[in-house]
């Protein structure tokens, strides 16, 4: 079926009315793909959103906050979180509360500060992975989720909180941003840990305040933003800094294991694991989609989108554009270098971008790499995917050579 005779929407975008839920959960690429060949902008009725599946249209959508706003995740997230945190705003508003943590996120500071506990880190998991043992470990509950809960505990300076709380709290704050049915059990656990980190942040706030350090928490302490905005953007980077790096462990791995010649590469020459670590981000981005409001009538990669209206770049779709990147379903550390847009682009770029550029992809994995020989997913075992506008390895049983 081409473009011209698809059923159109009142604004003149093809109406994709056949997509499947359960489809784009278990696999979403094919999805993506039906959904390019209808145009650049589509309409999902099942989602009540406009797609934007291109690369160019993604980058677009993001660069101009004046016609589509990021305020749409707001709601949800004051929801989740107890107020509104700064993903869900816009310049200036959305700047004051991300400018006082970029100093902290630079490149620079992270590898002089931050990469050294990142390696302890890395090293304290790798020890319980083996403890585990190669016929039994699984890479995300055994390595990657505790990794992943200790550096972003480290990160935003949350003195005392467990790995365990972290998870927790994470998983019960993204719930409900997603709670979009309201379920009693799942609001229940985000109160709860709404309850637990701000009493925690109770007790760290002042403290920050006497003891300044390199930690977002106390940036934000020492800020002079107002307390619900501190908490808020405290409670967002929880939510948002802890199932990604796990997701990017557990996808490279499996990657290579597919790969074993762009694994062999990785060992003769190691300068290439930031490569390696951006073509996963690519191949599987383990955030697919973030939501847009349109603010005034514009007409967007000829679609005419009324205000209000949610759009949508898919950036795991435009991270697969085959305009912008050749063969995009082959994982290929090799390929020519273009940005992906696995962690967004413009004003919300992710601020974690630098941290887990470093302590996943040049500190954890080529560790996993060099102290367990053969690492692999192991095959004996089920494993599993799961998700699209979150997704990742679920199931991730690893093994390696015995020594
Ligand atoms: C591989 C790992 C990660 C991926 C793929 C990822 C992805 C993203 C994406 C796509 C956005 C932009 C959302 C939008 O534009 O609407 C974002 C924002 C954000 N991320 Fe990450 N993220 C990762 C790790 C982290 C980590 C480790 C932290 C915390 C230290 C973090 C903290 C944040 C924050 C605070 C924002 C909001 C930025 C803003 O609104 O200005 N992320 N992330």
């Amino acid at each position: 079926m081409t473009t011209t005779d698809q059923p159109l929407s009142a604004g003149g975008a093809p109406t994709a009315d056949w997509v499947d839920l359960g489809e784009l959960a278990r696999d979403p690429y094919d999805t993506y793909r039906r959904l390019r060949e209808m145009g650049p902008v589509v309409w999902v009725p099942v989602l009540n959103r406009y797609l934007c599946l291109s690369y160019s249209g993604c980058r677009a959508l993001e660069a101009d906050q004046e016609t589509f706003t990021a305020t749409a995740s707001a709601l949800a997230s004051t929801r989740a979180l107890g107020g509104p945190a700064m993903l869900g705003k816009d310049d200036p508003e959305h700047a004051a509360e991300r400018a006082p943590i970029n100093r902290s996120m630079r490149p620079k500071n992270v590898r002089e500060f931050w990469a050294p506990l990142f390696e302890r880190n890395a090293r304290m998991g790798l020890d319980e992975l083996s403890a585990v043992g190669p016929e039994a470990a699984d890479l995300n509950r055994d390595f990657a989720g505790p990794l992943s809960a200790r550096n972003l505990t480290d990160m935003v300076g949350l003195k005392g909180a467990r790995p365990a709380d972290m998870v927790r709290w994470s998983h019960a704050f993204t719930s409900e941003q997603a709670n979009m049915q309201e379920i009693p059990a799942i609001r229940a656990d985000a109160e709860t840990a709404r309850r637990e980190v701000d009493e925690l942040l109770d007790e760290l706030i002042p403290y920050y305040r006497q003891h300044p350090d390199s930690s977002l928490a106390s940036a934000w302490a020492n800020s002079g933003l107002p307390r619900d905005d501190v908490y808020a953007n405290v409670k967002l980077t929880i939510a948002g800094g802890l199932n990604e790096p796990k997701h990017m462990v557990s996808t490279m791995v499996w990657a290579l294991t597919d790969h074993p010649h762009q694994r062999d590469l990785l060992s003769a020459e190691p300068g290439r694991w930031a490569e390696a670590f951006d073509e996963a981000i690519r191949w599987v981005s383990p955030i697919a989609i973030l939501p847009r409001i349109v603010t005034r009538p514009t007409t967007f990669e000829g679609v005419d989108l009324p205000v209000g209206a949610v759009v949508c770049p898919v950036i795991g779709a435009a991270n697969h554009d085959p305009d912008v990147f050749e063969r995009p379903e082959e994982f290929d550390l090799t390929r020519p270098r273009v940005s992906h847009l696995g962690f967004g682009s413009g004003v919300h770029q992710c601020a974690g971008h630098w941290a887990a550029r470093i302590g996943i992809g040049e500190i954890a994995v080529p560790m996993l790499y060099r102290e367990l020989p053969g690492l692999r997913i192991d095959r004996r075992r089920p494993a599993s995917w799961s998700g699209w506008v979150f997704r990742g390895v679920e199931t991730a049983p690893v093994t390696w050579d015995a020594a």
